[in-house]
């Protein structure tokens, strides 16, 4: 796996990390591992929120874009790409670990560009969730419908120039990883308005669901499914908890309820479709994780699991992300949240780390 630059920080975490585990690792016999979920895949298309929105909604009219430092400040080159990080996104580890190019923003790219590419696009949009009204009072984004609708254009305009027969086409796709990763909007702009978890659960689910069904119908078979975060311990929840920076435990017992739905319902669905597999990727795991044993504990003294970089000074205004005039932080890899929503490479880096080396949160279902 290719190391990032300025992961210094995360460099010696690690080192803290295996001199802890040096008496458990040096006793494990050595064992060449496998890829895991097979991998040698030909693309990587990638559906989700601003975790994985990777410049779409610069091309979109909305006021959720990242397009500006600090964003970027520890890409490629240091530059914004509408990325809500300052670096690599989970998207960009995975496409990294299969050694596949990084997934560009669908909406960013010319007519000519999407007949040349055969090795996955990025749907992903910021502010968007599964059901169709959410995210859209704060401008234009892209509903997981409307996802999948674009993707189901790249295979009619673009993938069929390239893959001229049906079987080649197939193949394409079914040896295609798809990754997907939302619904967490959906509980910011109406969780608040239900009295049931259960409930909202099981309609965000009914309706995820109809999308998964509808890319495994396209020719879809291998899915990486990104569980929802526990947004009640993010510094744009906790600000307002009280006490101040506790976890609101009941929005995340609410989304670990969802979670646990997810996960049995794919179980299910994989026994119904012949072909078709799923990893489970428990985010939500990881970084609660992050925060360390007891909630309200750092759970390393060199990274900040609990404050935003950006804006530096987090005065709990109701922000989900960074502004043009938002004063960062100095070196945004000693944080796990780069913006009050958002994670930044660092936590991105460590959760590839925790799923693909490690395999703690990632299985196949
Ligand atoms: C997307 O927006 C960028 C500027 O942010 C512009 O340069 C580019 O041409 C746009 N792409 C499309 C396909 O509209
Ligand atoms: C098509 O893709 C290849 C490599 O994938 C690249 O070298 C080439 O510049 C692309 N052409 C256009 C017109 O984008
Ligand atoms: C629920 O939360 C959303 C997003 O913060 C807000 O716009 C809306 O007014 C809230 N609704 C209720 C009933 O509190
Ligand atoms: C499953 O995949 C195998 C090998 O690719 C193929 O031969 C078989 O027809 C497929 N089964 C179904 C039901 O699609």
């Amino acid at each position: 796996m290719e190391l990032p630059s300025s992961l210094k920080p995360c460099l010696l975490w690690l080192l803290v990390f295996c001199l802890l585990n040096v008496s458990t690792i040096i006793s494990q016999p050595l064992k060449q591992e496998a890829v895991l979920f097979g991998g040698k895949f030909q693309a990587l298309y990638v559906i989700g929120d601003s975790l994985v929105d990777s410049g779409n909604n610069n091309n979109l009219t909305t006021k959720i874009k990242s397009n500006f430092a600090p964003y970027g400040s520890d890409f490629e080159g240091g530059k914004p790409t509408g990325r809500f990080s300052n670096g690599k996104t989970i998207a960009d580890y995975i496409a990294i670990y299969y050694g596949l190019p990084l997934a560009p923003a669908y909406m960013g790219l010319s007519e000519e560009q999407k007949n040349n590419i055969s090795t996955g696009m990025n749907y992903a949009s910021a502010s968007c969730g599964v059901f169709p009204d959410t995210g859209k009072g704060l401008g234009h984004c892209l509903s997981l419908s409307a996802q999948v609708d674009l993707f189901k254009e790249t295979i009619d305009k673009n993938l069929k120039k390239r893959f001229k027969t049906q079987s080649e086409l197939s193949k394409h796709l079914a040896e295609s990883l798809f990754m997907t990763a939302i619904g967490i909007n959906d509980y910011v702009f109406f969780f608040n308005k239900t009295t049931d978890p259960n409930e909202f659960a099981n309609k965000l689910l009914h309706d995820y669901l109809i999308q998964i069904r509808r890319l495994q119908r396209l020719g879809a078979r291998k899915f990486f499914i990104n569980n929802l975060k526990p947004l009640g311990c993010y510094p744009n929840v906790v600000a307002t908890t009280v006490p101040r920076g506790s976890c609101n435990d009941g929005l995340n017992l609410a989304i670990s309820i969802f979670n646990t739905k997810l996960r049995k319902d794919l179980a299910h669905l994989k026994e119904k479709l012949s072909n078709t597999s799923f990893l489970y990727s428990d985010y939500f795991k990881f970084m609660l994780g992050l925060r360390g044993p007891s909630s309200n504990q750092a759970s390393s003294n060199l990274i900040d699991s609990t404050s935003p970089c950006c804006p530096s000074v987090y005065d709990g205004a109701l922000l989900t992300s960074c502004t043009p005039t938002s004063v960062a932080c100095k070196v945004p890899d000693s944080h796990i949240f780069f913006d009050p929503f958002h994670p930044t490479q660092l936590a991105n880096f460590m959760y590839a780390i925790g799923c693909f080396q490690e395999r703690k949160f990632c299985q196949v279902v």
